[in-house]
C-alpha cells in the first residue's frame, strides 16, 4: 500500500544527498514529487531557496497545475565551517538565508496552497540541539527550529502539520567535504558507532508526510545514532569502564 498515493509534495536541495534520496522514496510511495535545485541537476526544476521570486513563480505553478500542495520538505541547506573567531557576518547572512529565510519562504509561498491534512517537514541537524563549533551553521539550525514551533502554532488551527528532523552525521557531499577528523570524531560520540545514511533518513520524512504522523506536529526527532542523547557524557562512561 503506497502511503502518499496522489499526494504533490515539493522537495527543496533535491539534486543530490538527502534530498535526492528523499524525493526518490516518497516517489516510491505514490507522491508526485516536484524536486527542485539551485543547482540543475536531471530531474530537478530550478529553485534557489532564497529568492522570494522562484517560490512565487513555482507557487502559480503548483496551483494551476494541481490546485494543491499536500507537503513541503525543507531539505536545502548550506554549512560554513568557520568557528566564532573567523566567522564573517556576510556568511553568517548567507548561511541564514539558505538554511531559515528560505524554509521562511517555502512555508509563506505554499502553505497558502495547503489543506486540513498537509505536512511540512524542516530538516534542522544535531547542530540545532548542541553548542556545534561551525557558528554560523549551529545559529542558523537553532533558527530554524523556532520557525518550525512558530510555524506549527501558526498553521495547527488550519490543519496544516509542521515537524522538525535533526540528522546526525550522514555520508552525503557536505559532510565528505569535512576534515576526516570530522566523521572520527563524530563515530566516537555515537553511540551506534557509526555513520549513518540518506536511507536511514527517508523512512522518517516519508511518515511525518503521511497520515499516519496525523496527530504528530511542532515535534523534533533526531536520527543521530543517539549522538545528542548523551549529552556529551559517551566519554565519561567509556573513560570509567575502563578503572
Ligand atoms: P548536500 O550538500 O549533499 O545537498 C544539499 C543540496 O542543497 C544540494 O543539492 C545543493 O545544491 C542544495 N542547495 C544549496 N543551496 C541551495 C539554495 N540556495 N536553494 C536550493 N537548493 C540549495 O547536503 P545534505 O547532506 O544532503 O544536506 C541536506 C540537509 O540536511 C541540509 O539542510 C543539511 O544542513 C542537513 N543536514 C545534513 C547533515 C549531514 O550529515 N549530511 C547532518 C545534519 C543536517
Amino acid at each position: 500500500m503506497k502511503r502518499l498515493l496522489g499526494k504533490v509534495v515539493v522537495v527543496t536541495g533535491a539534486a543530490r544527498g538527502q534530498g535526492a534520496a528523499e524525493a526518490e522514496a516518497l516517489t516510491r510511495e505514490g507522491a508526485r514529487v516536484i524536486a527542485t535545485d539551485v543547482t540543475d541537476a536531471p530531474g530537478c526544476r530550478r529553485l534557489d531557496v532564497t529568492s522570494e521570486k522562484e517560490w512565487a513563480e513555482l507557487a502559480a505553478a503548483l496551483g494551476e497545475s494541481y490546485g494543491q500542495v499536500h507537503g513541503l520538505v525543507n531539505n536545502a541547506g548550506i554549512t560554513w565551517r568557520a568557528r566564532l573567531d573567523d566567522v564573517r557576518p556576510e556568511d553568517f547572512a548567507r548561511v541564514h538565508a539558505v538554511n531559515v529565510t528560505g524554509p521562511l519562504l517555502g512555508i509563506q509561498y505554499l502553505a497558502p496552497l495547503m489543506r486540513p491534512g498537509a505536512s511540512i517537514v524542516n530538516v534542522g541537524s544535531t547542530a540545532a540541539l548542541t553548542g556545534h563549533y561551525p557558528v554560523a551553521y549551529t545559529a542558523s539550525k537553532w533558527a530554524l527550529r523556532g520557525l518550525s514551533k512558530a510555524s506549527a502554532l501558526e498553521l495547527g488551527p488550519r490543519g496544516i502539520r509542521v515537524n522538525t528532523i535533526h540528522p546526525g552525521f550522514i555520508e552525503t557531499e557536505m559532510t565528505a567535504s569535512a576534515a576526516p577528523a570530522f566523521r572520527e570524531a563524530n563515530i566516537r560520540e555515537t553511540p551506534l558507532g557509526r555513520t549513518g545514511t540518506v536511507e536511514e533518513i527517508t523512512p522518517l520524512v516519508v511518515f511525518l508526510l503521511s497520515d499516519a504522523a496525523s496527530f504528530i506536529t511542532g515535534a523534533e526527532i533526531p536520527v543521530d545514532g543517539g549522538l545528542t542523547a548523551h549529552g556529551g557524557v559517551k566519554s565519561v562512561s567509556e573513560a570509567l569502564k575502563k578503572h
